[in-house]
């Protein structure tokens, strides 16, 4: 639950890939926005005192026999509803319209001709070019309502009751391929719904911050930090609402990039009031590690041995009534069920594999916040712009960044590669340009010659990939001199490496690691 009271908006959640960026849209606007499950009840609706509910677009078809309905009668609490595509068609069917199925689906651009003096289009063109993505629509308007835009193959491309402030869109405002759907969504947040633009991460922080304090009280939190921008920010912001009541925990598994641990330890000192507790579980980690060859017997062992270790040290440390973690809103969102009866909730990474005599509540001050918005929390918080725009580094760290069994002499050689690789990045004015980057070290020796001998050496590859969220990746375009001179220092600077490819897939059909 969010605590906005009259300022925010809630997205009734029916599916849709384009859900999320409503709520950001929403956000862009400085009005917060909050998702919920389209099962949600009246009173989780209630209780998030939106000024206005939107209900998004989804895969399926209205006319289909598992159509995910309106659980709640929102029409009852008299706020303005903006139904968008699906959204549209369903209260369409349930005000007493009737919705058909097109006789071509209608996908991509489509120019509409819009009642422009409607307060949903005000101010935006009579003719403009919107983004088309159905195969049904509404083609029989409930009583009380008129048409207020359409195209030549869908009379019915908008539709409002303006008494009840109720409006459908056939068409995405959403997408950036609407050319006026910010303005569309604006008039509709802050015009009709009356939202006051003020929310922004900074605020969202202070609220987070004296939120926790209330809900801490005097306890002891934990927590575990990795050095990532996630962990980062939450375990500085817990900081800043309780102080030494923080436990903040670092655990070197020996699987972390040249100088990490040391560059970690004075950032969050420098942060944190409380000393880092500072756990150097290498030998443990690699003595667990040893031998084994396969990526997912990596990451269990990995994630066995950290939670083994997270343990004995909440014993140590403790007792805790509390855990905190740095969960991200998409990670929430993604793991609720978005058409069953009821919203599931995935169990977190980290807290799915404590036992079960582990019991804390959560704390998770970022878990209403998508990845930027967090990093405009860092910047707030005063973390330096260095750690805000760090790449995403994975759990099981440089494990699967050497294929097969690890050897603590080939993490040294990947470790010196990596830094050279990334370091030229940032000197070059790369780093920020790419998603993220990193080498692997591969277990295929290769033949080479250097002076007047033949070498037989391992082969690296460098890896820089554009991306918005990991989930579809391209290769970074990198230019050709910077990789010829990153290879010759490598192959010239880094002892048993004597060939250096770089890596032009595309995710999908490749992932971006390698194991
Ligand atoms: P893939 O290789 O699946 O990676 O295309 C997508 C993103 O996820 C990161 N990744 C992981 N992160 N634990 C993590 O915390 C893991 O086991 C893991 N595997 C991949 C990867 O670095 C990339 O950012």
């Amino acid at each position: 639950m969010s605590d906005w009271s009259g300022e925010s908006i809630v997205i009734l959640d029916f599916g849709s890939q384009y859900t999320q960026l409503i709520a950001r849209k929403i956000r862009a606007q400085k009005v917060f926005s909050n998702i919920l499950p389209n099962s949600a009840s009246i009173d989780e609706i209630v209780a998030e005192k939106p000024a206005g509910i939107i209900l998004s677009g989804s895969p399926a078809s209205v006319l289909g026999k598992k159509a995910p309905g309106l659980k709640a009668d929102i029409f009852s609490l008299g706020l303005p509803v903006l139904g968008v595509c699906y959204g549209m068609q369903l209260i369409s069917i349930d005000r007493g319209g009737n919705v058909d199925k097109s006789d071509h689906r209608e996908f991509g651009h489509t120019v509409i001709d819009v009642e422009s003096d409607n307060p949903l289009f005000r101010g935006t063109p009579a003719k403009q070019r919107v983004w088309m993505s159905h195969g049904d629509k509404v083609n029989s308007l409930p009583a009380g309502f008129e048409t207020i835009a359409s195209t030549e193959g869908c009379p019915i491309a908008a539709m409002e009751n303006r008494k009840e402030r109720i409006f459908g869109l056939q068409f995405h405002p959403e997408v950036y391929h609407t050319d006026h759907g910010e303005a569309i969504l604006r008039n509709f947040i802050i015009d009709i719904c009356g939202c006051e633009p003020t929310w922004s991460s900074a605020s969202f922080a202070d609220r987070e911050i004296e939120k926790i304090r209330e809900t801490v009280g005097e306890s002891r939190v934990l927590c575990a930090v990795s050095g990532g921008v996630d962990s980062s920010v939450m375990a500085v912001l817990v900081d800043k609402a309780i102080g030494k009541r923080l436990c903040p925990v670092f655990v070197d598994n020996g699987l972390l990039r040249d100088r990490e641990a040391e560059e970690v330890k004075e950032l969050l000192s420098e942060y944190l009031t409380t000393d880092l507790v500072f756990v150097d579980a290498a030998d443990e980690f690699l003595k667990r590690l040893d031998g084994v060859t396969d990526a997912e017997k990596k990451r269990k062992i990995i994630g066995k041995c950290f939670i083994d270790i997270f343990e004995e040290q909440s014993r140590i440390h403790g007792p805790f009534d509390f855990l905190a973690q740095g969960t991200l809103y998409p990670d929430i969102i993604e793991s609720r069920s978005t058409v069953g009866p009821s919203a599931t909730i995935k169990s977190h990474h980290n807290v799915g594999g404590l036992p079960e005599d582990m019991k804390f509540d959560l704390v998770e001050p970022l878990s209403l916040l998508f990845k930027d918005e967090v990093r405009e929390v860092g910047m707030y918080l005063g973390l330096p712009e260095r750690q805000i725009k760090r790449h995403p580094f994975p759990g099981p760290g440089l494990a699967v960044r050497v294929p097969g069994a690890i050897r603590r002499p080939d993490l040294d050689v990947l470790r010196q590669v990596d830094r050279i690789f990334i370091d030229g990045l940032k000197k070059s004015g790369l780093y920020d340009e790419v998603w993220q980057a990193f080498a692997v070290l591969l277990p295929v020796k290769s033949v080479g010659v250097m002076g007047d001998e033949r070498t037989y050496q391992n082969a690296v590859v460098l890896r820089a990939v554009t991306s918005t969220d990991g989930m579809t990746a391209d290769w970074a375009k990198l230019p050709f001199d910077f990789l010829q001179d990153i290879s010759n220092e490598i192959i010239n600077r880094v002892d048993g490496v004597n060939r250096v490819v770089y890596d032009i897939s595309t995710k999908p059909p490749s992932t971006i690691e390698w194991e």
